[in-house]
């Protein structure tokens, strides 16, 4: 690199982008750990079985925390683990304080957790507030009648009348969100399964023992929690109807259960959530120097609503989802080039945590495949770790493993896709077992062990050890990915101005920091090569050259930032020489 023409680039932009640059460098020393980070998330029935009985368990995290390690992820998010009847695998917990026996002890975990330490990941657990198990004791307790102490733990309401149901609300998860109880002649309220009733966030007994929780959990050496729902703590006191979604026609829509389209207005985001937030996070705060950081299950209707959730004085989510860009669901780069923008500019100047999928929907082989499957891979992956922000991803995207949904109804596990069948067919295919090798079983679980949920035939070439061996895997793109956010600055720390904004084929970007050279991006969103030529006059940068930090394999290193040519589906990452 010329280092006077360095030192010019970088003194141009930093003039460009004035006092936020300086702002940003000053704030960069003193980042708490998960600005940046890499979080991965796993389904611990899902990933290593460490005694054979074809579930997945904490020793089989702990087994395989050197290949997280290698992979270079800062910290793991575990779906829920503690005591549960598992009728949602795991979120109707009924003991928020110890570990359910499928998955281990809470030696178990304190040795995860101590493990993990040594290899530099922390732990980030799942907070399940907004209902609990119907066998947690605090709901056998409160529908044991309507004078018990603990009765106004949970939403209760009288019917409207004989068989009927206080409103019109329903379950996420099919049908009415209210379940007639005999004992107590009222209704409970749920928003998701019948056997997970919601808790009244209303009752300052519910906050108390929540917040206590998190204390346990804190105090056992987890860096932070993932917030299950955390929109939908709270619902319409009036108890009033939601109402009916119309197609553009007018005629009323009908979900995927065969039940009237609700708009979700009077169960969901209402106002009063934002206390129980700023709530939480004193909780995490009073633990000086630790930096426990909240992560929000935040789907959302726009960027304005996400930028809710970090709270008017930034006391609320570290980290809430942002599920803006990652579900797009179509290679559109407009909207990406726009959602991106919005995530960089209209929250604050909060840290986005951009995600693609999780254990709730299709992997990222949604966007396409075939003959493509790895290059779009390694364009969900460019935009996952090379925009600004922290990023989160999901057991198994790393290989490129493929949604495998269950192809007969007799076969499903996940209630709501019976429930569904088969407009829905629920949430397997995006839960099968972590394919580690070709081995029997994909190395999930003993030869001669059953595993929960059946290995999908792509585990012969689509697994963790054949993906090592070949350095144009998948896998060891995610790896270098990941690697560069942590070594270069710019791509760690930099702003993120997109680039080239009329092109409808390829989206590209740069991230620039002072002192640093900044870095370019190009990803090309169609299945046709394509050709750019990269305009940085307008960040005052001459440079004709980049030199390459990543490109889709068997790409040529371009001849100049004038003349860049992808293959389809193709990115190229170089630092502005
Ligand atoms: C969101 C979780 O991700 C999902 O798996 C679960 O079924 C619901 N919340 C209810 O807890």
């Amino acid at each position: 690199m010329n280092s006077i023409r360095k030192k010019i680039s970088s003194l141009l932009i930093g003039l460009a982008m004035s006092g936020c640059v300086w702002a940003q460098s000053a704030q960069q020393s003193k980042s708490p750990w998960w600005k940046g980070a890499v979080f991965y998330e796993i389904y611990p029935r899902s990933f290593q079985d460490s005694n054979n009985d074809g579930v997945g368990d904490l020793n089989g995290i702990t087994q395989r925390l050197d290949y997280l390690k290698l992979l270079g992820v800062d910290a793991i998010w575990l779906t829920p683990i503690y005591p549960s009847p598992q009728v949602d695998f795991g979120y109707d917990i009924s003991n928020y304080e110890d570990i359910d026996p499928q998955y281990g002890t809470l030696k178990d975990f304190d040795r995860l957790v101590t493990e993990a330490k040594k290899h530099n990941i922390r732990i980030i657990m799942d907070l399940v507030l907004n209902h609990t198990s119907d066998k947690h004791p605090w709901f056998l307790e409160s529908r044991s009648s309507k004078t018990n102490p603990k009765h106004n733990w949970y939403v209760w309401r009288d019917g409207k009348g004989p068989g009927q149901p206080p409103n019109n609300w329903e379950s996420y998860f099919g049908h009415s969100a209210w379940q007639y109880d005999q004992k107590t002649r009222q209704y409970y309220y749920h928003k998701f399964y019948i056997q997970q009733p919601d808790l009244n966030w209303n009752n300052p007994e519910v906050r108390k023992a929540m917040y206590d929780v998190e204390r346990f959990w804190i105090n056992r050496g987890v860096a932070g929690f993932r917030l299950d729902a955390i929109t939908t703590l709270f619902e319409d006191p009036q108890m009033r109807d939601e109402g009916v979604v119309k197609d553009e026609n007018g005629k009323p829509m009908t979900n995927a259960y065969g039940d009237p389209q609700l708009d979700d207005t009077r169960t969901n985001d209402l106002p009063q959530v934002h206390d129980v937030l700023r709530e939480l996070r004193e909780v995490a705060d009073s633990y000086k120097g630790r930096d426990v950081v909240l992560i929000g299950e935040t789907y959302l209707r726009s960027v304005d609503d996400l930028k809710k959730m970090y709270g008017a004085h930034d006391d609320e989510l570290q980290l809430p989802m942002d599920m803006q860009i990652g579900f797009i669901n179509k290679f559109d780069v407009a909207q990406f080039r726009q959602r991106i923008d919005e995530a960089q500019n209209n929250i604050n100047g909060n840290e986005p945590l951009i995600v693609f999928d999780n254990h709730d929907n299709p992997r990222w082989d949604r966007y396409g495949g075939g003959k493509f499957h790895d290059d779009i891979g390694r364009v969900i992956a460019t935009v996952l770790f090379a925009t600004r922000g922290s990023a989160m991803f999901y057991y198994g995207d790393e290989i490129g493993m493929v949604t495998t949904p269950p192809k007969r109804k007799e076969d499903v596990k996940d209630p709501i896709g019976i429930t569904g069948w088969p407009k829905e067919k629920g949430r397997d295919g995006e839960r099968t077992p972590m394919q580690w090798d070709d081995g029997p079983n994909a190395g999930f679980t003993g030869p001669n062990a059953k595993p929960w949920l059946p290995i999908p035939p792509s585990y012969k070439t689509v697994n963790v050890a054949a993906e090592m061996k070949n350095p144009d895997s998948i896998l060891n793109w995610y790896k270098q990915m990941i690697e560069l956010r942590r070594t270069v600055p710019s791509l760690r720390y930099g702003n993120n101005i997109m680039l080239n904004t009329s092109d409808n084929h390829v989206l590209s970007w740069m991230r620039t920091a002072p002192g640093q050279a900044p870095v370019i991006v190009a990803c090309n969103f169609t299945a046709e090569p394509q050709r750019i030529s990269f305009d940085l006059s307008k960040q005052g940068i001459v440079a004709k050259q980049g030199k390459t930090l990543m490109k889709t394999p068997g790409m040529s290193d371009p001849a100049s930032l004038s003349d860049v040519q992808l293959p389809p589906f193709g990115v190229y990452m170089g630092e502005v020489e």
